[in-house]
């Protein structure tokens, strides 16, 4: 059986006086939740204020993104030394929004993801298409090459430092959710992807979230897939009452 895994993704939205609040929010709301892990990937800045408001909690606190080297001339980066000393215990690898805006390719997804698990932080790396490319009959082809490049050279001891999430680009934000049936099918050949990788048996230790549009209405039904195994929520992990929501549909899973 694989542990549940519900992950909020703040992206650019919650400012360091406001974290706090939040994550205690989150904590109170959830508390009953003792089979869920319950993480909130922050804004770098974020991250000392939610590391210290998850204390005495079951919330872990996350990055959105970190470098691949530990130190040096990189103006504007942040290393995984860094996350550590801080405190967090995971970090959003390629997500879409990185991919699309600021260059992220396969191949730093991949330096980004070594780095960070080789740091023991946990590494949450995210695939999924675009719209376009799931029209023009290309969603098998572009899931693989983003698992076979994003984690080449991950091994299966890795792995135990590994969540991946599919999250369907044009699902993002937009309302929009993938229907149950479509995410498990992704799912599953995620699974199927990462199981040449590192072999079947570990591959089915590996947790797959879901995210893209994930709320309180729409959760127990996509949690109740096989391969369906958390959720990765931008806009409901905003506010408390809506993350907890998804937190007790996992509970519940
Ligand atoms: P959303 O974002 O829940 O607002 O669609 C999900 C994500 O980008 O991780």
């Amino acid at each position: 059986m694989r542990k549940k895994i519900i992950a909020g993704n703040w992206k650019m939205n919650i400012k360091p006086s406001e974290t706090a609040a939040l994550v205690k929010d989150i904590a109170e709301a959830t508390k009953a939740y003792t089979n869920v892990d319950i993480v909130c990937c922050t804004p770098a800045i974020d991250i000392p204020a939610a590391v210290e408001a998850c204390k005495g909690t079951q919330v872990e606190a996350g990055a959105e993104n970190a470098h691949w080297e530990e130190k040096g001339a990189y103006t504007g980066e942040i290393s995984t030394g860094m996350l550590v000393d801080a405190g967090a215990k995971y970090v959003i690898i390629g997500h879409s929004e990185r991919r699309q805006y600021f260059g992220e390719t396969d191949e730093t997804v991949n330096k980004r993801a070594r780095a960070v698990i080789a740091a023991g932080l946990t590494a949450i790396v995210c695939v999924g298409e675009t719209l376009e490319e799931r029209e023009a009959g290309k969603l098998n082809e572009v899931i693989e090459r983003q698992m076979n490049v994003g984690l080449k050279d991950v091994t299966a001891a890795d792995c135990a430092k590994l969540v991946i999430a599919y999250e369907p680009v044009w699902a993002i934000g937009t309302g929009k959710t993938a229907t149950p049936d479509q995410a498990q099918e992704v799912h599953a050949l995620i699974r199927a992807t990462l199981a040449k990788l590192v072999g079947a048996d570990t591959a089915e230790t590996v947790r797959i979230q879901y995210g893209g549009s994930m709320k309180p209405g729409n959760a127990a039904e996509l949690l109740a897939k096989k391969d369906i195994d958390g959720g990765l929520i931008g806009g409901a992990a905003l506010k408390a009452a809506d993350f907890a929501g998804i937190i007790a549909a996992a509970a519940n899973a």
